[in-house]
């Protein structure tokens, strides 16, 4: 049997997420982000087409290196206005069963204490169906929103994240035994404090004596999500993470980076098949290729470069109004998403100048789109699959909610026909749906059962 291609839908709770300009298309609803019914139907298209799971990103912070301001991304709604992703998740899960939910929180400005909780919260609410992408933040302009004046160095703040994740190990698998829980009305006891450990932590960022909060939860830890492609970020992932996402730009690239990641994490005496390798993906899809070249011209005429400029320079950390249009971009140090800015750089082959990268921003992003009928849009997906070993896509949307309601009526069909997509979804948590029944905790060989107490 082949192997089932992973899909995740990708947004976030804001009007522009990576596609800029497209909030100005007639039939697009994402201004509608701050209504539930908006995010209910989402979530219910994603789950009738099988998708594993929604993943929210999020960032702190506004973007505003581009031009030396926040103005452009203001302008093109890119990314700003920004509404909390973890308060959506109950109101999506109330309206689906099998769903999966990553998202995103920054560990460099919440205590892990806090943190923990609302995570095994989420957990609990979801049966089980929360996953956490590890972020570190990228912007100075979050650091300047909570009391600092720039953010921590890049690889200092996966030094940091190693600690956090020690921490949250601890309270998650460590702080309640997995009887601890009675619920004996006759004998009057809820939870026997004998069950229960203090988590006494003194680190060199975290200091920390207390029980976790909550009663263990189905998953304990939640699915762990990275995104980090630089050299240090690798090693984070390979340690955490259980779901990859790569940005690789090319499929070299990304073949490249999924080897890499998987040899780290065998290293770390981790099964590196078991760890699931999303790349990013943006399809625009009808039912013939004719009409998706059409769709895709009709969409380009409501993009936004300006915004996609916004975007990508506070991302990289490199003001690309500073460019002429044919000048080599250079690489050079900066404290933002490193991996990003090699991707055009360092890692790649030829030089990129603005004119190239504008050349590629023809949905308002970096990413070009992959466009064509159902057996087109599959035949790519399956190549990028072959040739560069990730999992599946996390799948961003155009104009939304028609490109998910047109990637699950069109492709995901096509998809199970060739026997590359599942039919229905496998019972159990997250981490089952992924790794298969019975592995609803984390397994044995990763670092967080290290800290099991029993
Ligand atoms: C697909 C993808 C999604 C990401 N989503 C977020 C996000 O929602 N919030 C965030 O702060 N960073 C996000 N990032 C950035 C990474 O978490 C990381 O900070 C960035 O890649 C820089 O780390 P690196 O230099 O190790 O690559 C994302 C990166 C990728 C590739």
């Amino acid at each position: 049997m082949a192997r089932h291609i992973r899909l995740n839908a990708f947004d976030m709770n804001c009007v522009g997420h990576i596609q800029h300009g497209l909030w100005t298309h007639p039939r697009d609803r994402s201004d509608e982000y701050n209504t539930l019914g908006y995010w209910q139907h989402l979530a219910r298209t994603a789950e009738r087409g099988l998708f594993d799971g929604i993943f929210l990103a999020d960032i702190l912070g506004v973007y505003d290196v581009y031009r030396g301001s926040a103005d452009a991304a203001i302008r093109n709604a890119v990314q700003i206005p920004l509404n909390d992703p973890t308060l959506l998740v109950p109101a999506m899960a109330a309206v689906t069963q099998h769903l999966g939910f990553g998202v995103t929180a920054n560990l460099t400005y919440e205590p892990p204490y806090l943190f923990a909780r609302r995570m095994s919260t989420l957990d609990h609410l979801t049966g089980g169906r929360v996953g956490w992408n590890i972020v570190t933040g990228y912007l100075d302009s979050a650091a300047r929103g909570l009391g600092l004046t720039v953010q921590p160095a890049h690889d200092s703040r996966y030094d940091v994240g190693d600690e956090y994740m020690e921490v949250v190990y601890k309270l998650w698998e460590g702080s309640w035994e997995a009887d601890a829980v009675l619920r004996d009305r006759a004998a009057r006891v809820f939870a026997r404090p004998e069950k229960l450990h203090r988590i006494v932590h003194q680190g060199r960022h975290f200091t920390l004596d207390a029980v976790h909060l909550s009663e263990p939860s189905p998953q304990r830890t939640p699915v762990l999500y990275q995104a980090g492609s630089s050299t240090r970020g690798r090693i984070f992932a390979a340690r955490h993470a259980e779901c990859v996402f790569v940005s690789g730009q090319t499929r070299a690239n990304t073949r490249g980076l999924v080897t890499d990641l998987r040899e780290r994490a065998a290293g770390f005496g981790r099964d590196p098949a078991g760890i699931t390798i999303f790349a990013g993906a943006t399809v625009v899809v009808a039912p013939t290729g004719a009409e998706a070249r059409d769709l895709l011209e009709e969409y380009r005429s409501y993009a936004s470069v300006e915004g996609a400029l916004a975007h990508f320079s506070s991302s990289t950390g490199v003001d690309f109004s500073r460019y002429d249009l044919d000048e080599p971009i250079q690489y050079r140090p900066t404290d933002a998403n490193v991996s990003a800015l090699e991707a055009i750089t360092t890692r790649s082959a030829e030089p990129w100048t603005l004119r190239r990268l504008i050349d590629q921003m023809v949905l308002g992003s970096r990413t070009r789109p992959i466009v064509g009928s159902p057996v087109e849009v599959a035949d790519e997906l399956q190549a990028w699959v072959a040739e560069t070993g990730v999992d599946g896509f996390n799948l961003s949307r155009t104009v939304t909610p028609e490109s998910l309601e047109a990637f699950v009526d069109l492709v995901v069909p096509e998809l199970q026909n060739r026997g590359v997509f599942k039919t229905e979804y496998a019972p159990g948590t997250l981490r089952e749906k992924l790794q298969g029944p019975g592995r609803a905790h984390l397994p044995a060989e990763h670092v967080g059962a290290s800290f099991r107490k029993v």
